[in-house]
């Protein structure tokens, strides 16, 4: 008889990651998970409301990069699969502050590549059975695209920012354990992400919050910028569909067939709370609080995602179309106002330390 699996999941109070761990406690609950976060200022355990430590269910403190952390836990609760979100995720952050992205992307990778390394491999370079590390990535890593064309798994990596850099060289870490090591690797590539649980300082939630209270809107430079949305739901999806029934070293791009400029964006989001709250004044849309503000530095052009291999090799394809995705997504910022000024003025985290300490 197989055994039970043993999940860690990096990252699970942020954005992607809690979206992540809700899905695989409902679709794999026999699976038992353990969630490792920081709780950086972008992660929050009310991501994980209803989510309760138990027997399939554990919730650790921690930074990737603390090796004793992660080989205790890798002795501890025995553990056969790694899906690795826990990343410094903010473009911008990595402009005015490069050095966590250094830290946490490169170092906590190769912390947790070293440790499954560590208690997979047998003498020979053997795998244990159903081990599987999953490194999730992002479609940056290869660039910015001109009009056409559309990124696929041989595209040359060109990554321009401290964080696609930064996640481009803990994917080159993931591929290089795969050579030389035999570790039993997955790496996805995906698109921009928008859904529920999404900080506050990303595009789609910034713009949410600021319409709501009908505070300026900034746009980057001439807001013509593309980028291929996707449902976070999908991706989780997706990352499931990888872990299970993935190829070992290959890499899977993921993506929604969904380019939008920003300013289409923008737009679409004033209108829609214009019909669900009403004219900020009369006469006057959201639109008017749209600010083109100084461009990002190196800001890349377009980003789009060519999908066939994970929808040949695996059947994937996103579910959700961007119409009724923002629709859903504006309705959650619009019920969860309370979570948006919390996570934004940072006092979840003071009361998680209070409870967890500071690691
Ligand atoms: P996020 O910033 O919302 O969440 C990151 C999580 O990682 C937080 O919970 C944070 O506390 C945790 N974390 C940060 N540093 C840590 C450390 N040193 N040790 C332990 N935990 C730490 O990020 P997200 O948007 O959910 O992205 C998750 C992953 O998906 C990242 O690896 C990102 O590169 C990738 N990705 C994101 C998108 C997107 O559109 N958001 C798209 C493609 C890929
Ligand atoms: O492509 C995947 C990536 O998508 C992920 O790897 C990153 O973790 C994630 O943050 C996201 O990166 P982007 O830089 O594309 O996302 P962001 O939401 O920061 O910006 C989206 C676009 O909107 C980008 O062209 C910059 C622009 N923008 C952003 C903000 C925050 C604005 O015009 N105004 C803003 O205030």
């Amino acid at each position: 008889m197989q055994k039970t699996p043993t999940v860690l999941v990096t990252g699970g109070c942020g954005f992607i990651g809690a979206n992540f761990v809700r899905l695989l406690r409902q679709q794999r609950p026999q699976w038992r998970l353990i969630n490792l976060d920081k709780l950086t200022y972008a992660g929050n355990l009310n991501n994980l409301t209803g989510i309760q430590d138990g027997p399939g269910y554990r919730f650790v403190r921690a930074d990737i990069c603390d090796t004793a952390a992660i080989e205790g836990l890798f002795t501890g609760e025995g553990i056969d699969m790694v899906v690795h979100f826990a990343a410094e995720s903010h473009v911008d952050r990595s402009i005015t502050g490069p050095a966590a992205f250094i830290e946490t992307n490169i170092v906590g990778t190769f912390t947790l590549l070293e440790a499954a390394r560590r208690h997979w491999l047998d003498g020979e370079g053997k795998p244990a059975a159903g081990t599987r590390f999953l490194h999730v990535s992002t479609d940056e890593v290869y660039g910015s695209l001109g009009e056409e064309g559309f990124f696929s798994e041989t595209t040359a990596y060109d990554p321009r920012s401290p964080y696609s850099a930064s996640k481009a060289s803990s994917d080159h870490l993931v591929s290089a354990y795969f050579h030389t090591y035999g570790l039993p690797t997955l790496i996805t590539n995906c698109s921009n992400n928008y859904g529920p649980y999404q900080f506050p300082e990303k595009l789609i939630p910034l713009i949410l919050r600021n319409a709501m209270q009908e505070k300026p809107l900034p746009v980057y430079g001439d807001g013509r910028n593309i980028r291929d949305w996707l449902y976070v739901g999908d991706h989780c999806e997706a990352v499931l569909e990888v872990l299970e029934r993935g190829l070992p070293g290959r890499s899977y791009n993921i993506g929604g067939n969904n380019e939008k400029m920003n300013i289409e964006v923008v737009t679409l989001i004033c209108d829609i709370l214009d019909r669900r709250l009403g004219l900020p004044e009369k006469g006057m849309t959201r639109r008017s609080l749209i600010t083109f503000v100084r461009d990002r530095l190196g800001h890349d052009r377009r980003y789009a995602i060519d999908a066939a291999r994970i929808r040949e090799e695996l059947g994937w394809q996103p579910k959700v179309a961007f119409e009724d995705g923002i629709e859903m997504t504006v309705d959650w910022y619009l019920a969860n106002q309370d979570w948006v000024e919390a996570v934004v003025d940072g006092s979840y985290q003071e009361y998680y330390t209070k409870m967890y300490g500071d690691r």
